[in-house]
This record gives C-alpha cells, sequence and structure tokens, in this order.
C-alpha cells in the first residue's frame, strides 16, 4: 500500500542529489576508493597528454612508425618531381594506393593541375587532422586491397603503389595488381622493396597482416609476364634519365607498367 507513494518520490527526486549523496558518503566510508578514482583520472589526464603531443607531431609520428626500415611511400613523395619529369601530363589524376597514404595525397594535392586520392590498405588508428579530414571528404579510403577496388577502369590517370604489395601473397597479387593496372588509364608505378631490407617492425605485424615479403626485380618480371602485365619501356627510360639528374638515391625498386584493357 505504501509502495506507490515511494516509488513516485523517487522517479521525482531523481536526479543529482541522490547521487551525490551517495558518493560523498561512499568517499567517507573509503579513503582508498577515492585515492583510485584520484590514480585514474591522473593516468587520463596523463593518456590524453601524450596522444595529444603524438598528433600534432603527425608527420614525425608516421616516420618513426617504420623506424629502422625503408618506406617506399616516403620515396613517393621525394620522386614527385621525377615522376612529373616521366609522365608529364599523366600526374592530373592519380591514385596512391599504400600504409600512410595521407601524406602522398597532401603532397600531390599541393601539386598544379593534379588531383589527387588515397587508398590506406590499412587501419587509421592514429590519424591526425588533416588526414581524418582527407578521410572526411572521400578523397582518402581506408580499403583492403585483397578484395575488388570500388572504381572503374580508366578512373585515373596513374596509379602508384608503395609498399602495400610486399604485404600481400601471390595468391591476392595475382588479383590485386592486374585490378590496379585496370583502373589507371596510362600507367601504374610500383614501388616495392629491395630484398634484404629490414621493414616495419615487429609489433606492428598484427596491423599490416603478415610479414613484409621482399621480392628481387627477378621475381617481379616473371610476375608481370605471368599476369600478362608489360613494362612500359618509354616510362622506364625517361624515369631512369630523371632519376640520373637528380641527387636522389632510391631506396626502392620501381616498376613502370602500362594499363590494362
Ligand atoms: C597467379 O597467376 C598465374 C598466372 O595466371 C599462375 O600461374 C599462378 O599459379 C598464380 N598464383 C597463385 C598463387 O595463385
Ligand atoms: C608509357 O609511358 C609514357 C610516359 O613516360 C606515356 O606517355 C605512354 O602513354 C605510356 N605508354 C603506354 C603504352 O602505356
Amino acid at each position: 500500500m505504501s509502495r506507490r507513494p515511494n516509488a513516485t518520490r523517487r522517479i521525482g527526486d531523481g536526479g543529482s542529489i541522490p547521487f551525490v549523496g551517495t558518493l560523498h558518503s561512499r568517499a567517507q566510508t573509503s579513503p582508498l576508493l577515492s585515492i583510485g578514482i584520484f590514480v585514474v583520472g591522473a593516468l587520463l589526464v596523463v593518456g590524453y597528454l601524450y596522444h595529444g603531443s603524438g598528433s600534432r607531431s603527425g608527420d614525425i609520428n608516421s616516420l618513426s612508425r617504420l623506424e629502422g626500415g625503408v618506406s617506399c611511400t616516403l620515396e613517393v613523395q621525394k620522386i614527385i618531381p621525377i615522376l612529373k619529369k616521366t609522365y608529364g601530363d599523366s600526374m592530373k589524376k592519380i591514385l596512391h594506393v599504400g600504409p600512410e597514404t595521407c601524406s602522398v595525397v597532401s603532397q600531390l594535392l599541393k601539386q598544379e593541375d593534379t588531383e589527387a586520392w588515397g587508398i590506406e590498405p590499412y587501419e587509421l588508428d592514429d590519424a591526425d587532422a588533416s588526414c581524418k579530414s582527407l578521410v572526411r571528404k572521400g578523397i582518402v579510403r581506408v580499403a583492403d586491397i585483397k578484395f575488388p577496388l570500388p572504381y572503374r577502369p580508366k578512373t585515373f590517370s596513374l596509379v602508384i603503389v608503395s609498399d602495400a604489395l610486399d604485404y600481400l601473397s601471390p595468391k591476392y597479387l595475382n588479383k590485386t595488381v592486374p585490378q590496379l593496372a585496370r583502373v589507371a588509364s596510362d600507367g601504374l608505378v610500383i614501388l616495392s622493396g629491395y630484398p634484404g631490407q629490414q621493414r616495419a617492425k615487429v609489433s606492428e605485424l598484427s596491423k599490416w597482416g603478415r610479414p613484409a615479403k621482399l621480392r628481387s626485380s627477378t621475381w617481379w618480371i616473371r610476375f608481370f609476364i605471368q599476369t600478362s602485365l608489360e613494362e612500359n619501356e618509354s616510362a622506364v627510360k625517361k624515369f631512369e634519365q630523371a632519376v640520373s639528374k637528380n641527387p636522389y638515391k632510391s631506396a626502392c625498386q620501381a616498376f613502370h607498367l602500362k594499363p590494362l584493357h
């Protein structure tokens, strides 16, 4: 009989006052608990500050992630002028595929008359603000390149892929590389590491799926023949000429393939 009014009052009073009361009395009865809360709070603050400093130094952060190893994605950024000399007008609509693609896409977007898109094959768990904005605008996509790409044939003039293929087994390469050559109208550039080079740290392996398999140029050329991909001799020549006039020291092997249509 007396339950009803009680229940109504509880709902009516509900909100902050009884809750604060409970917390207060608990804190009084258990100093350990309040110390615990303080420690957790302090850890959260430290964690927040640490995270903040990490994203402010975005570039350094992404560099150090590949610490001790070669990054061909970094190399793509260095050779943009060389690629321009090699491909001229074909540098107008570019798709870059590879880890840290945001850094390449931002660099390409700074070039005159160049549109650029990116596919990031791995999670973007610590992307900085400018990268997040590229993702929001749909310029950079996170997509597993083992599966069909969401683009029509010849969508891009040039497709550049760095590092990502070193992490795929031949079974997936068989599908992915011809697909990349199909969405390009003028060419596909592959940058890949040399055998024996040190790659991403072991701690990155869960993210990257499997250890990098760095294949020799003989392996790649045999692979291109098997999958009916042809090297573009004229592009190879122009690229080598441009490289020879440059102080740039190559840390990656570059292949220039004709599109597949
Ligand atoms: C890849 O394709 C080539 C040619 O079609 C074939 O000879 C080879 O066995 C394939 N490799 C794998 C791992 O499926
Ligand atoms: C080969 O590459 C050059 C750029 O150096 C390009 O102009 C030409 O269209 C490409 N040829 C083919 C068949 O893809």
